[in-house]
């Protein structure tokens, strides 16, 4: 037996469109439908609660690229900001060339994580590595799904932060993702138990929270992580 309808709201030029989601029908797909006259595509600004919140944004852009070998002097900066580097293991060498060796692999397609730039109206302002759940051993141990697509992220320049722009990198990042694993029916992401904007972006885009685990970090410590889960089906179909 199904549930009530799941409601919706996607806000276009200070307007509420008031939408549901049909049975089989994915978040996604019922905001799209719900301005199918209008030219622009919602986007997430709260799916935690009980009526699902978008937005279509006439002013901003975010999109996510692959990141090149010219992107590496921008995460040099960016992996050393303070609100990065708080959640963000560096194994201490942030010199260029520390991150080229770091991160070059993955940019050249060396390794099962690749790495990515989100751009917000053309300008670089952070990054996303993704990588299936599966091809990290020690982690997959700890997570429900190990076919699930793996995402860790950050908003390298401060002054991009707390203006929703998380929730919308993520957004962006999701269509790409899924095009390299077609099959993966969950996307995984583990922030640390005390980072608090990184596990209320999760919520806003859908993400469930699950459980806490103890997870071996690069420098020999653990950090206690919260296992969040997107389910694809449920959210983008
Ligand atoms: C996590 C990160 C990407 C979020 O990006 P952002 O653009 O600032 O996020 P948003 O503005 O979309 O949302 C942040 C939410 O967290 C909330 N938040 C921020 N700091 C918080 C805190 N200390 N306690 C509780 N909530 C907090 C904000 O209020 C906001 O929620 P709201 O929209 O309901 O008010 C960004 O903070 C970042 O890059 N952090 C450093 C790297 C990092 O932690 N990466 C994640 C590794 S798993």
């Amino acid at each position: 037996m199904s549930g009530p309808a799941v409601r919706l709201v996607v806000r276009d030029r200070g307007h509420d469109l008031l939408g549901a989601v049909h049975e089989g029908e994915s978040w996604a797909a019922a905001a799209r439908r719900t301005v199918a006259s209008r030219p622009a595509e919602p986007v997430p600004v709260d799916l935690s609660g009980e009526v699902k919140q978008f937005l279509v944004d006439h002013d901003n852009r975010v999109a996510v690229r692959p990141m090149t070998p010219g992107d590496l002097p921008d995460m040099a900066r960016w992996l050393v900001a303070d609100h990065v580097r708080r959640w963000w293991p560096t194994d201490g060498d942030t010199t260029l060339e520390g991150v080229t060796a770091r991160y070059g692999p993955s940019i050249d397609g060396m390794t099962p994580t690749r790495m990515h730039v989100a751009e917000v109206n053309g300008r670089s302002v952070g990054f996303l590595q993704d990588y299936r759940v599966r091809d990290h051993p020690d982690f997959a141990m700890l997570t429900p799904d190990p076919d699930a697509i793996g995402v860790d992220y950050a908003i390298g320049e401060p002054s991009w932060l707390g203006r929703g722009f998380g929730a919308r990198l993520l957004w962006a990042w999701m269509p790409r993702a899924l095009r390299r694993f077609p099959d993966a029916r969950s996307l995984f992401a583990a922030p640390d138990h005390r980072n608090a904007a990184s596990l209320r972006v999760l919520d806003k885009v859908g993400f469930s929270r699950g459980v806490w685990f103890d997870e071996p970090q690069s420098d020999g410590g653990v950090a206690t992580v919260v296992g969040c889960t997107l389910d694809v089906a449920t959210v983008l179909g």
